[in-house]
């Protein structure tokens, strides 16, 4: 059984995180980058640095508890929960305003939306207790259904940047290292290397400014990955181009939610479970057929049976 959830909130994660360990290294002390949580019980801790291997009946997971979230007067998420493993690529359809975005940005932290009730525990801890940028620091990444510019800041720095803010303290990135990695990420993407030098997604085109957020999550390499409508404004070339980067860093130490409208994206992606969102509520989850049913027999049948939220 997993630990419940209050037991997992004393305890302290921290990226990057390596495979669950063996029984036998439960308890056992490591350095912080090897390390997968910190035990509140190692008294006095005898360096921050040191850290005990995780018990391996933890389940690592995006958890999110029973949400309900208002802006204003109006309830927008409704009593809604989700978990979303280590290494699964969970989809979210559903029809426009039901809320996908909105609960993609309460996980990022928008500062809009006020959390009535519930929680978003990832590997255990309560995102809700942080700062956006604290949350991107813990393997928490985002890309946003419309990417804001960031004039005057190079693709470049400003990924150097992030880079760097998620290295242990004292750890220096390397510029080769960093050109290295940046390089090849933006050859897997297709993305031309002029765009180094270019502000962030200042006149951007619509695929571009998609492509760029990969890329961002490329360089990155968080624990889990929220990706709101990266499929939108993207031609069927792009569209395979952005898919084959997110299938590329696919794996065990990454989950993933994608939010779309789009069965097509889904052919490219293959989720392992797909969800539809419905007034703030999950209404209905199932495999990657169930995107093949909504295709073919749009929203209106599953608003028909959508009186009771599910659990998803
Ligand atoms: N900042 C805000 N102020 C007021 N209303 C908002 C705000 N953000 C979202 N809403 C409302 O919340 C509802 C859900 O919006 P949201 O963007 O989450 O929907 P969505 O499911 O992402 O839709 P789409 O598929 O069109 O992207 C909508 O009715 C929207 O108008
Ligand atoms: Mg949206």
């Amino acid at each position: 059984m997993p630990k419940s959830a209050p037991e997992l909130q004393k305890l302290r994660v921290h990226p990057p995180l390596p495979e669950p360990c063996a029984k036998s290294d439960v308890g056992k002390a490591y350095s912080r980058s090897a390390c997968v949580r910190q035990n509140p019980q190692w008294p006095p801790s005898p360096s921050p640095k040191k850290w005990v291997c995780f018990d391996p009946l933890f389940m690592p997971q995006l958890e999110i508890k029973n949400l309900r979230v208002a802006i204003g007067e109006n309830e927008i998420i409704r009593d809604l929960s989700l978990s979303v493993g280590l290494g699964e690529m969970h989809a979210i359809m559903g029809p426009n305003g039901s809320g996908k975005s909105t609960l993609a940005k309460v996980i990022a932290g928008y500062p809009d939306y006020k959390v009535t009730s519930g929680e978003v525990l990832m590997d255990g801890e309560n995102l809700l207790d942080f700062e956006p940028d604290e949350r991107a620091r813990r393997g928490l990444f985002m890309a946003f259904q419309y990417p804001s510019e960031v004039p005057g800041v190079t693709i470049a720095n400003f990924l150097r940047a992030a880079v760097q803010s998620r290295l242990p303290e004292g750890e220096e990135l390397e510029a080769t290292d960093y050109y290295a990695k940046l390089y090849e990420k933006m050859d897997l993407l297709e993305i031309d290397r002029s765009f180094t030098s270019r502000a962030v997604n200042e006149g951007f085109s619509g695929g571009e400014k998609k492509r760029c957020e990969i890329l961002q999550m490329a360089m990155l390499e968080p624990r889990y990955a929220v990706l709101d409508e990266t499929d939108s404004g993207l031609d069927i070339d792009a569209l395979k181009v952005v898919a084959n980067g997110v299938n590329s860093l696919r794996g065990p130490n990454l989950g993933v939610l994608l939010i779309t409208h789009y069965q097509r994206l889904l052919n490219y992606i293959v989720p392992d479970f797909v969800h539809v969102m419905v007034h703030g509520r999950m209404v209905r989850s199932g495999g990657k057929e169930l995107a093949l049913e909504l295709e073919e027999k749009g929203y209106d049948w599953i608003r028909d049976h959508a009186e009771e939220p599910v659990a998803a």
